[in-house]
């Protein structure tokens, strides 16, 4: 198999899918590797240490002449003409927010598998998590950066000083993301309210997490008065694709400090913040009613080194699956893979997106057996 590796284009998206440590276990099963030039550049991986690792190193046709082109973001607009009908692309593609995007996969036929999807037994997602772990963390070092004056922040330094007021942080959610972020502020001193919908969540979280954190049920009540006395909510809850309700509605930010900041790692567009849209790295504050959100959808491309290595042991051993089976195979043979199939030679077979854009869903197995 030929297995390409893309260079980013997203706005700051400085990661890259594979490093040369895991190409060199590619190569050394018998795959050839083409690396887009500069590929790694932005996390620390010069083209030398690739083509040390077995690998070619490329132009633009890396798109055309591999097999399986893996990527780390979605495919924005300026790379559909580089791409050939037929092609199997591996990324984080999140579909249901890029309907244009869906509509090239399902054009083109690409088999589209998406990192964000597939699960395991226990019904985790482990090509999400590592991520998430980043964004949680990463999450509340915006919050320390964005309260500093000169970012045009409240001016309230994340920590516990004796004599001053200790800041309060809200996160919503004890999953990888804000258990992550939770370590974090805690360790820094501050008051942290952490809230979930599993008691049996929050007994657990207690066991890694010091004293100066209280683990509250997500009920109205609970966040309505957190809101009133936080500094920074963090937004840590994955939400339903298809849900129209919120957890924090535009009217519940008048219940804020004004100078209060929210950070949205879930950053769902009108998600479980009601007033949430996604912001890049180079844009990534907006005003609502005069309270500051944060909403950028790519926060681990901030720790580029650290974050692309845990991304690429991830999905190892996914493509060593395909490379050696075959795409049609290996998603016949791995439900919780399959999860992943996004479009496949022109069907769209990822329920929540289909029922998101309002098109035909395809059972995966039915279009892989077609
Ligand atoms: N911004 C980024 O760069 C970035 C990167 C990675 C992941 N993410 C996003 O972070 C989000 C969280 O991911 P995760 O892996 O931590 O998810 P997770 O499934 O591990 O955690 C979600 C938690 O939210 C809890 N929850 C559900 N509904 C709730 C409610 N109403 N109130 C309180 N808690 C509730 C769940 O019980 C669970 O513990 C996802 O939306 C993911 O897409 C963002």
């Amino acid at each position: 198999m030929i297995i390409g590796i893309a260079k980013e284009i997203k706005n700051n998206e400085y990661r890259v899918c594979l490093v040369p440590a895991d190409v060199q276990t590619l190569t050394a099963d018998g795959h050839q590797v083409l690396v887009e030039q500069g590929a790694g550049v932005g996390s620390g991986f010069s083209d030398d240490a690739y083509k040390a690792a077995g690998a070619t190193i490329v132009g633009k046709e890396v798109y055309t002449d591999s097999d399986i082109f893996c990527k780390v973001k979605e495919i924005e607009p300026e790379e559909y003409p580089l791409f050939r009908p037929g092609q199997i692309v591996f990324s984080y593609l999140h579909s249901n927010a890029h309907p244009e995007m869906t509509q090239f996969l399902l054009d083109n036929e690409i088999t589209a598998i998406c990192y964000e999807d597939i699960d395991d037994k226990e019904g985790k997602f482990p090509l999400l998590i590592p991520m998430s772990i980043f964004a949680g963390k990463g999450g509340f070092i915006a919050a320390l950066q964005y309260s500093q004056t000169i970012y045009g922040g409240s001016g309230k330094i994340l920590s516990n000083i004796p004599g001053i007021e200790t800041p309060h942080i809200t996160i919503i959610g004890a999953g990888y993301s804000g258990m992550a972020a939770a370590e974090m502020a805690s360790a820094f001193g501050n008051q942290v309210s952490l809230l979930d919908l599993d008691v049996k969540i929050l007994q657990k979280a207690k066991q890694s997490l010091p004293p100066n954190v209280e683990f509250l049920l997500s009920n109205r009540t609970n966040l309505l008065k957190c809101l009133k006395k936080t500094d920074v909510l963090i937004n840590c809850v994955l939400w339903p694709k298809t849900r129209k309700d919120h957890l924090v509605y535009r009217s519940d930010l008048s219940l804020m400090k004004p100078d209060a900041l929210i950070v949205d790692v879930s950053c769902d567009e009108a998600g479980a913040i009601e007033t949430s849209k996604s912001t890049t790295h180079d844009d990534s504050i907006y005003s609502v009613d005069g309270i500051r959100h944060y909403a950028v959808d790519n926060i681990p491309s901030a720790f580029a080194g650290s974050s692309s290595e845990l991304l690429s042991m991830s999905i190892l051993p996914y493509l060593r699956k395909v490379a050696k089976l075959g795409v049609k195979e290996a998603l016949q043979a791995d439900p919780h893979f399959r999860r992943g199939l996004t479009t496949y030679k022109g069907k769209l077979t990822l329920k929540e997106t289909a029922e998101k854009l309002g098109k035909p869903f395809t059972d995966p197995l039915d279009a892989l057996n077609m």
